[in-house]
C-alpha cells in the first residue's frame, strides 16, 4: 500500500506512541483511577499554555471552546471588537452575531497580519467594548497575528478581555499566555496536539474567571461554571473523551521532552522551508510577511484549476493538503507542520507539488522547490533524532 501523508493544517498525522495509548482499554471517566490522569494531562496543558491557570478540557471541536469563551465572558448587548481577516475571524463575528453581541470589526486583507494601529482605532470607535477577539494563527490565511502588541493595547484599559482563538497557535508559536496578559486562549486537539479531533481546551485569567460568573448568555453544555466546579476536582462535568485524554497523557510527554523552545523551532523551521520550495518553483505565498508556523498557504498558479491541483495530489500522490476556504476556495493551497511530520514529509510535499504542477501542465523545473527545501532545512540544522 503507498503510504498516506496528512498534511493537511488540521487534522494532522498521530504517531504511534500516541495511537498505541489511545488503544489501552477504556477507562470509566467517573472510575478513581481517572483523577490522576486527568490531574496530569491538566498539568501538562497549563505548561503548554504557559499559565498559573489550570486548563479546561472540553469533549468538543475547536469552534465549540470558541463558542465557550463568547458565552461565558459578555452578554448579549455589549460590544467588542473582532479581527476578521480570514474565515476564523469571520467565525467569531458570527459567534458574538448568534448570541446578540455587538460586533465592531477590523477587517484586515485576506493573507495580512492586523495592524495594531487598526484595532486602536476600533477601540476609539467602540470605547465601551468589552473584548477583543483575534485569531492567533488565522489558518484560513497562514497568517500569524501581533497577539503581544495586541494584549497590551487592550489591557490599555483595565476591564477589557483579550480573547484569543489558539486553535492553530498554541504549541506552535510562543503565545506565553500568562506573560503578555491573555484572558482567554482556545485550542483544539487535532493541530499541535498531536492527536485525533475531538477536545478542545480552554484557558482562562483571572479576570476571565470572574467574568464567568457575571456573563448573561445562555449556556448549558458549555457552561464553564460548571466545568470550573467539576475539574477542581478532576472531574469533567459531562461524559470525558477517556481515549483522547489518555492519548494526550503521550502526546504531552512527548511535546515536554521535546521542549517547548525545540518544539516551536520545528514548526517555524518547517514552515519557512516550505516557503523556500514554493518560493523558488515560482508561486506566491498568501502571507510572505506574516507567515504562521503551523501552515503555509500558497496561490494556485494562474491557469491551473486550484481543486483539481488538491485532488491529484490525493489521489495520484497519496499527499493531502488543503484547498482554501471561503473567498480562497479554489485559489490557494494550504501545507500544514503541525503533528507527526518532518522534515522529509516537507520534503515530499514539495515534490508532490512540482509533479501536479507538471501533470496538470504548468511549466516547472522539477527539483527546483524540493532543492530549495533541502537547502533550507540542511542549514536550519534539521535532523530526524
Ligand atoms: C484558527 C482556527 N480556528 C477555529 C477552527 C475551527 O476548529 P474546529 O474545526 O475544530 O471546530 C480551526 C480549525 O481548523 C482553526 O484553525
Amino acid at each position: 500500500m503507498p503510504k498516506y501523508r496528512l498534511l493537511t493544517p488540521g487534522p494532522v498525522a498521530v504517531p504511534e506512541r500516541v495511537r498505541l495509548a489511545m488503544a489501552q482499554t477504556l477507562l470509566h471517566h467517573r472510575a478513581p483511577a481517572f483523577i490522576p490522569l486527568f490531574r496530569e494531562v491538566r498539568a501538562g496543558l497549563s505548561r503548554v499554555f504557559q499559565t498559573a491557570q489550570d486548563v479546561l478540557v472540553l469533549a468538543s471541536s475547536g469552534t465549540g471552546a470558541m463558542e465557550a469563551a463568547v458565552v461565558n465572558t459578555l452578554s448579549p448587548g455589549d460590544r467588542v471588537v473582532v479581527v476578521r481577516g480570514g474565515k476564523f475571524g469571520e467565525r467569531w463575528a458570527e459567534i458574538c452575531a448568534v448570541h446578540g453581541i455587538a460586533v465592531e470589526n477590523v477587517d484586515v486583507g485576506w493573507g495580512r497580519a492586523v495592524e495594531p494601529d487598526a484595532v486602536r482605532a476600533a477601540f476609539a470607535r467602540a470605547p465601551d467594548a468589552r473584548a477583543l477577539l483575534v485569531q492567533a494563527c488565522e489558518t484560513s490565511t497562514g497568517v500569524y497575528h501581533p497577539i503581544r502588541e495586541l494584549a497590551e493595547l487592550t489591557r490599555e484599559r483595565a476591564d477589557r478581555l483579550i480573547i484569543v482563538d489558539g486553535i492553530s497557535g498554541v504549541g506552535v508559536h510562543d503565545l506565553p499566555m500568562d506573560a503578555w496578559g491573555l484572558d482567554v486562549v482556545v485550542s483544539g486537539s487535532q493541530k499541535s496536539w498531536l492527536l485525533p479531533p475531538g477536545l478542545a481546551f480552554v484557558a482562562l485569567s483571572e479576570r476571565a474567571r470572574a467574568a464567568v460568573q457575571t456573563a448573561r448568555c445562555p449556556r448549558y453544555y458549555f457552561d464553564l461554571r460548571k466545568e470550573l466546579a467539576a475539574q477542581a476536582s478532576d472531574q469533567t462535568a459531562w461524559t470525558a473523551g477517556v481515549s483522547l485524554i489518555l492519548g494526550l497523557r503521550e502526546a504531552l510527554a512527548m511535546i515536554l521532552e521535546e521542549g517547548l523552545p525545540a518544539v516551536f523551532a520545528r514548526h517555524e523551521a518547517l514552515a519557512r522551508a516550505t516557503r523556500a520550495a514554493m518560493s523558488a518553483l515560482g508561486l506566491r505565498l498568501v502571507a510572505p510577511d506574516a507567515p504562521s508556523f503551523g501552515c503555509t498557504a500558497v496561490y494556485v498558479p494562474d491557469g491551473v484549476d486550484g481543486r483539481r491541483f488538491v485532488q491529484h495530489l490525493r489521489d495520484v500522490y497519496d499527499v493531502t493538503i488543503m484547498g482554501g476556504q471561503g473567498r480562497f476556495e479554489g485559489r490557494i493551497f494550504r501545507i500544514g507542520h503541525m503533528g507527526d511530520v518532518d522534515g522529509f514529509d516537507m520534503i515530499s510535499a514539495a515534490a508532490a507539488v512540482e509533479m501536479t504542477l507538471a501533470d496538470l501542465g504548468h511549466p516547472v523545473r522539477i527539483g527546483e522547490g524540493a532543492r530549495a527545501m533541502i537547502e533550507q532545512l540542511h542549514k536550519s540544522g534539521f535532523r530526524k533524532v
